[in-house]
């Protein structure tokens, strides 16, 4: 099996198959999810919050997500490696967003990039389609406007579907390979998904997508605090991490390790 490409994704949603996407921010567990066949690594800006420490994703610098764009690509086999646009990277203009999508073509050597935005972000996404960038377009709830719009919550209920509606056909009429929904209704996610020729990844979207992703440490229980409605959590490492480092710790400080058969 070779590369995942776009027409790959295509494809699956043309042949009415589910696909997956996760995060992924390191080579560490790009191998692990490359392995087991997650079709879509994301180098996501949430790497503002697991990966930096920042608050939300707005922080996040160009420089601070292209190293591990980089690691992401070098080591997925795979999978298609995807990196966000920062938050002030692109929104400027078309030619600031083909600037900074370069860099992450060049210098990371990602598949495709992803944006916020849509009916706006036509131009953007025109610009970098007109370049040979493959586009992701990000809508419904887009974290890098949380203060536009007033916090964490769902978009697109009752009349205000119709505005996710329009920002989905704007967005693909625009050349995005794909379209992925934010917490938005489970019916207006699968009429949106139906009504594209796209594909549609889903997070808090419902069922009815083409493809689902999931922040990883979410999904595997290394996020501290508070989960997200829309996440099953597959795992708890957060536990398992705890207790081996304690362990360590306690073999340290008796002196069980290093024992004899770690010694030279
Ligand atoms: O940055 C991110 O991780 C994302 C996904 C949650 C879709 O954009
Ligand atoms: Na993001």
């Amino acid at each position: 099996t070779g590369r995942v490409r776009t027409h790959h994704l295509q494809q699956a949603k043309d042949q009415g198959r589910k696909f997956t996407m996760l995060t992924c921010y390191d080579a560490s567990t790009a191998t692990v999810f490359d392995t087991v066949g997650i079709d879509v690594l994301l180098v996501g800006d949430s790497a503002a919050g697991v990966v930096y420490g920042y608050r939300n994703s707005l922080p996040v610098t160009v420089e601070e997500l292209l190293p591990l764009a980089g690691a992401v690509a070098r080591t997925a086999r795979r999978a298609l490696v995807m990196a966000d646009l920062p938050f002030g990277s692109y929104q400027g203009s078309p030619e600031q967003a083909y600037a900074t999508a370069v860099r992450f073509m060049k210098e990371a050597q990602v598949a495709a990039v992803k944006l916020e935005g849509g009916a706006q972000m036509a131009p953007q996404i025109q610009r970098l389609v007109a370049g040979g960038i493959p586009v992701c377009a990000h809508i419904g709830f887009t974290p890098q406007h949380e203060h536009a719009l007033g916090g964490y919550r769902v978009q697109g209920r009752g009349a205000d579907a119709e505005q996710v509606l329009a920002d989905a056909h704007a967005v693909q009429d625009a050349g995005a390979f794909a379209v992925l929904l934010e917490m938005v209704p489970a019916d207006l996610a699968a009429q949106i998904t139906h009504e594209l020729n796209v594909p549609t990844i889903g997070i808090g979207a419902g069922t009815g997508t083409d493809a689902q992703v999931l922040v990883w440490q979410d999904a595997f229980g290394l996020t501290s605090g508070r989960l997200p409605h829309f996440v099953k959590q597959y795992a708890d490492l957060s536990t398992v991490l705890t207790q081996a480092a304690r362990a360590y710790a306690a073999d340290v400080h008796t002196g069980v390790f290093p024992g004899p058969e770690h010694t030279f």
